[in-house]
Parts: C-alpha cells; sequence; structure tokens
C-alpha cells in the first residue's frame, strides 16, 4: 500500500485518483492478510465504515466487524446503522450494552472520568465479543491521518486535551496485529473514497460523531432520563436541519444538555425544567471551528419544536463560541 496521501502523491507523481487506491489498497490488503481473520470495530462513522468496505473487498467474511451500542447513540441509531452495514453485505455483530454502561457512569460527573470509563467498558465489551471470533490475527482501525498527527506530536495538544477513547489500548490488550488502510487519508479523501466504493450517500455526508456519543453531550452526571431527553431534541435538531437543507453546509451540529434547571412558565404554571444548547460548526480538520450563522427563523422553528415536543425542556440556547477558544464538543 502506498505510504503517500493523495495529497502528497499528486504533487510528486501526478493525479492519483479514489478509484487507484482502493485497487491498490484492496490488492496490498489481500497479500498482507491472505487467509487470515481480521476483527474491526464499527463505529457509524465514514473512518470505520470505509476502512470495513475496503477490507471485505479485499478479504470477504474473513472480515468480522464489531458493532456495540453504548447507551450513548443517538435516536435509533443502533437499529439504523446495523441495517444498513447488513445491506453492504459487512459481517457484523451487533452488540447492545447501554445498561452496562450506564451503570458504570451512575454518579460520575467528571468529564476525563466519563471518558475514561467509555473507552474502558468499550475495550472491556469488544474484547469479549471479539473473543467469541476463534483465531484472530488482526485488528483493523479506521485510523486516519489527523489521528496519527495528533497522537505522535510531541506536544501532545487534543490528546492532552480531551482523551480519545477509540485510539489505543485494544491491540495492546487483545495482542493483535494492527491494520490501518486510512492511516495516510485526510477526511475528504475518506469520503472520495467511500465515494468510490459504492457507499450510500446517507453515510459519506454524515457529521462527524464522538466515540462517547451523547456521554459528553450530557453534561455532569449522566442518567437514562437525560440521554432519553437529549436524544429526543437532538433528533428534532438534526431533522430540521435536513429538512431545511442545511445538514449538508453544516459539518458538525449538535444538541447539548445542562445540568441545571431553569424557571419557565407554562399555561400560567410554573415550570422547572432543562435547559438544551444548539451547536452547529464549519471546520477543514477539527482543529479549528467557526459556529455556524444558522437562520434566526430556523432557530425559532426549531426551539419552538424541542419546548413542544421534548417534556423536561423549556429553554433552548445556541451556541456563538468559534474554536479555539471553544472546544465542539462541551466535553
Ligand atoms: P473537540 O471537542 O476536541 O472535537 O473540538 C473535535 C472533533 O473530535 C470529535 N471528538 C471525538 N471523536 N472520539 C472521537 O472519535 C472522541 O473521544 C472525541 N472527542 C471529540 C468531536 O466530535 C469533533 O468532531
Amino acid at each position: 500500500m502506498s505510504e503517500k496521501t493523495f495529497r502528497n502523491f499528486e504533487r510528486e507523481k501526478g493525479a492519483q485518483t479514489p478509484e487507484i487506491f482502493v485497487e491498490t489498497t484492496v490488492a496490498a490488503l489481500k497479500e498482507q492478510l491472505g487467509n487470515d481473520k481480521v476483527v474491526l470495530g464499527l463505529s457509524g462513522g465514514v473512518d470505520s465504515t470505509v476502512t470495513a468496505m475496503l477490507l471485505h473487498q479485499a478479504i470477504g467474511s474473513n472480515l468480522h466487524c464489531i458493532f456495540v451500542d453504548h447507551g450513548l447513540l443517538r435516536k435509533n441509531e443502533f437499529e439504523q446503522v446495523l441495517d444498513s452495514y447488513r445491506h453492504i453485505g459487512l459481517n457484523v455483530h451487533g452488540v447492545r450494552a447501554g445498561e452496562e454502561f450506564l451503570k458504570e457512569l451512575s454518579g460520575i460527573s467528571d468529564p476525563e472520568q466519563k471518558r475514561k470509563i467509555i473507552g474502558r467498558m468499550f475495550i472491556e465489551i469488544f474484547d469479549q465479543e471479539a473473543q467469541r471470533i476463534t483465531e484472530v490475527k488482526w485488528l483493523a482501525q479506521g485510523t486516519i491521518y489527523p489521528d496519527v498527527i495528533e497522537s505522535i506530536s510531541d506536544k501532545g495538544p487534543s490528546v492532552a486535551v480531551k482523551s480519545h477513547h477509540n485510539v489505543g489500548g485494544l491491540p495492546e490488550r487483545m495482542n493483535l496485529k494492527v491494520v490501518e488502510p486510512l492511516r495516510m487519508l485526510y477526511k475528504d479523501e475518506v469520503r472520495l473514497v467511500g465515494k468510490a466504493l459504492g457507499m450510500p450517500p446517507a453515510f459519506l455526508e454524515r457529521h462527524p460523531f464522538p466515540g462517547p456519543g451523547l456521554g459528553i453531550r450530557v453534561l455532569g452526571e449522566i442518567t437514562p432520563e437525560k440521554v432519553a431527553i437529549l436524544q429526543e431534541a437532538d433528533a428534532i435538531f438534526i431533522n430540521e436541519l435536513k429538512q431545511a437543507g442545511l445538514y449538508d453546509k453544516v459539518w458538525q451540529a449538535a444538541a447539548i444538555l445542562l445540568p441545571v434547571k431553569s424557571v419557565g412558565v407554562v399555561d400560567d404554571e410554573r415550570t422547572y425544567e432543562y435547559s438544551v444548547v444548539l451547536r452547529a460548526v464549519n471546520s477543514v480538520d477539527a482543529m479549528t471551528a467557526e459556529w455556524v450563522r444558522l437562520p434566526y427563523e430556523f432557530l425559532d422553528k426549531v426551539s419552538n419544536e424541542i419546548i413542544n415536543k421534548v417534556k423536561g425542556v423549556n429553554r433552548v440556547a445556541y451556541d456563538i463560541s468559534s474554536k479555539p477558544p471553544a472546544t465542539i464538543e462541551w466535553e
């Protein structure tokens, strides 16, 4: 496999197309892996899915994918994504572990501790599931170039700011060799490769979603009730973005549930409920990001929908902070 990104390759040798990347990478994977079994964690995101599709072309049913529901996915995401994976033809084991994750997280409000617990639980459950598959030799990962850069940077910036649960830990624990076919590509190049592989547009255009999921968007202590409230509010925001034709114009959007309650009034009755913050940013590589100037009319509609339909929420705010100094996620 070429150790060069499209961009480097283009600069040095003329055009490299996604189709050529697919062809050479699949051939290299075939040679590297032979008849070995490979296990891969799917997250519903573009990187892990493109990794799976490349490996599927190279080694077919010797690729075993594991998709863990940590109970912190978007509303109905587990079922929908699992369906799409099966539709693509992937050999995927779905594991529902929401209750176990939420139990471990109960009473914990420190963001780093939450991330670490989710990371540890993920590794444990993934490992348990992988143990059921006999004679696995390789662990495939959807690592892309910015992940590589971040993890080798001597300043260690983002790893120190927030520990990313989905980089590292697993290979050592599982004693497997690592295969990372996308490690020299940028995000936009991964999307081009996905397109060349015939990946459905709904997958390709999906906003980035963090490994710890809604666990870092329910601020402070996570409870099943808070997760359910956030899932509803988030689903309304994302659906409205899609309906207004704004989803594809925004790099990433999210709803965040604040851990404070405030006073409101409905039908002359005083309410005391949670607040939801909406966040929409544009970015190229997630290292910097600018808040999106969503139209007031749109924000007004989403706010009304959320307050009217989501029980437990009486206030909606819009985050107008850019990165830096604010990060994209709130925890
Ligand atoms: P921040 O909040 O650091 O986020 O500005 C930058 C980008 O990274 C995503 N993010 C994560 N992705 N595991 C992931 O896979 C994580 O632990 C994680 N934390 C943040 C975030 O959604 C944004 O796209």
